[in-house]
């Protein structure tokens, strides 16, 4: 474990790459830890928002990179990967955020297509990133927080989403389990609802949803980001493997609650 001062912040000599990093909880994400000393690359299929977002950071004297990566082709992921460790010499946090929900009816209305839609973005594109990051993670001791949802703990619509999302759990407890003894962590945050632009266009079902919350409110994209900037630190160095939600008590409520009832 490297000790860290902390006027330096926790991620004062770390590099960490976020995924999804130009809207929402990735955005977040990247602004907390470069907040807490990290280098940060800002990874997006939109370039223009990634790109918006590292101006953002280096704009306060921080250390960041905007790279195009889109999570759905391992070419390009590939390339985003090799173009951060070139730039900054290596990696030691992943943060795997990109990822989203489709529009479509439940099964049997679902098509071939949605599903491997859902799962080339929310389970593969983690996948990805993992792979062409833990070759750089390893030799630095690093570690990976991915993003799922409580939509993989439990059932709040979008079948594929939520296998896909669920599918992650699965993949943490082997990463964390295989690349433990080389010191490498490896953890899942599950989000609840969080006002992102996602929602933008749904102020009814935010609202519907928001009563179904013990704390009483929606996350917020900064909730998230606390979270994982914890695990993601030398705070977290014995804790691997976890699933967390983050999700203002919505998974511990009664299914009733849990349905807004
Ligand atoms: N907002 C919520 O209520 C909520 C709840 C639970 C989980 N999540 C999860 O949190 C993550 C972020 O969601 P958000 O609400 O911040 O969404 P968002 O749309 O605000 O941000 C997602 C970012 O991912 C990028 N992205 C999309 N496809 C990509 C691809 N193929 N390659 C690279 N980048 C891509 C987008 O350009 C965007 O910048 C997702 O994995 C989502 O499933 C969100």
């Amino acid at each position: 474990m490297r000790s860290v001062t902390t006027d330096q912040g926790r991620f004062a000599d770390r590099v960490a790459l976020v995924t999804g990093a130009g809207n929402g909880i990735g955005r977040a994400c990247a602004r907390r830890l470069s907040a807490e000393g990290a280098t940060v690359v800002v990874a997006d299929l939109d370039e223009a928002a990634a790109g918006a977002v590292a101006d953002e950071l280096t704009g306060t004297g921080a250390r960041a990179l905007a790279v195009a990566m889109d999570v759905t082709s391992a070419e390009s992921v590939d390339r985003a990967v090799a173009g951060a460790v070139d730039a900054f010499g290596g990696l030691d946090v992943l943060v795997s955020c990109a990822g989203g929900t489709f529009s479509h009816p439940p099964l049997p209305g679902t098509s071939d297509e949605d599903w491997l839609a859902n799962l080339e973005l929310n389970l593969m594109g983690v996948v990805r990133v993992v792979r062409a990051s833990l070759p750089h993670l390893l030799p630095r001791r690093g570690n990976v927080v991915s993003i799922g949802s409580v939509n993989g703990l439990g059932s709040f619509g979008s079948e594929p989403y939520s296998a896909a999302k669920a599918a992650l759990v699965n993949l943490t407890a082997n990463l964390s389990t295989a690349h433990g003894p080389a010191g490498v962590r490896v953890n899942l945050v599950m989000p609840g609802t969080v006002r992102t632009r996602v929602w933008d266009d749904q102020p009814e079902s935010l609202a519907e949803l928001t009563a179904a919350y013990p704390l009483g409110r929606a996350g917020e994209p900064e909730d998230i980001a606390a979270a994982v900037a914890f695990l993601a630190s030398d705070d977290a160095s014995w804790i691997s493997g976890v699933v967390l939600p983050v999700d203002g008590g919505l998974m511990a409520a009664g299914p009733l609650r849990r349905r807004g009832a």
